[in-house]
């Protein structure tokens, strides 16, 4: 699960320093607003790192909120800044596990948003496992938006191998459980100016 090479990564990068790094989310932001969620569903970001959404989610308003990622400098770090802007804590839990094997409350998450981490899971057993842990965490008729590299991304990330998605790869991929609602790409500008092609996609879990 790699778990020290993710911790290691934040305890040597500043977080604007890794290839996956935004200053704002703000397509993610108008995805999710546009879903028309109450402020009081249950939203959990797997895998979040040092990401500036969750600041966002709490500025408009959600207040339900779960954070989870392998690494504790990471979640650290996002506690650190979201305090520090005055934005309340109490509304997000903080999970420092692995989205595969984390026992998550169960039929619970009205959305579950991943950003560059599914596409780390290379082998079948591992996607599977991961799919599985997701479904049993989702509402019925609750929302998956997945972001991955697409078909013609990269094939490392962080010096890791990762799976790259065409929609009906990831179609495949997630199984008849979940309905396609939208997706797109775009072309993510990394720190250093390379340009990353991702597949952004929503999904409807069917329970
Ligand atoms: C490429 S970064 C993306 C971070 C964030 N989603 C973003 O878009 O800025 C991948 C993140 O997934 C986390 N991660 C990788 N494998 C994981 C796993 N099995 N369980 C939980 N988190 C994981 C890493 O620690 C890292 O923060």
């Amino acid at each position: 699960m790699n778990q020290s090479h993710w911790e290691n990564v934040y305890q040597t990068k500043d977080i604007d320093q890794v290839s996956w790094y935004q200053e704002q989310d703000q397509k993610t932001l108008e995805l999710i607003k546009s879903q028309n969620l109450q402020l009081s569903q249950n939203i959990i970001d797997v895998g979040s790192g040092a990401s500036i959404l969750i600041d966002q989610l709490l500025e408009a308003g959600y207040r339900n909120l779960y954070v989870l990622d392998l690494s504790k400098t990471a979640l650290q770090k996002t506690k650190l800044r979201v305090s520090e802007k005055g934005l309340d804590l109490g509304n997000v839990t903080w999970l420092e596990d692995d989205v595969c094997t984390a026992h998550l409350p169960q039929q619970y998450f009205d959305l579950w948003h991943d950003r560059a981490v599914f596409h780390f899971m290379v082998s079948e057993p591992q996607q599977e496992q991961y799919i599985e842990n997701m479904k049993g965490a989702l509402k019925a008729g609750g929302l998956l938006i997945m972001s991955t590299f697409a078909e013609d991304g990269p094939t490392q990330c962080s010096g890791l191998p990762v799976q790259r998605y065409s929609i009906a790869q990831l179609k495949q991929r997630l199984g008849d459980d979940f309905r396609l609602v939208h997706y797109d790409h775009d072309l993510h500008i990394t720190p250093w100016q390379t340009q990353q092609n991702f597949l952004n996609s929503v999904w409807v879990f069917k329970g």
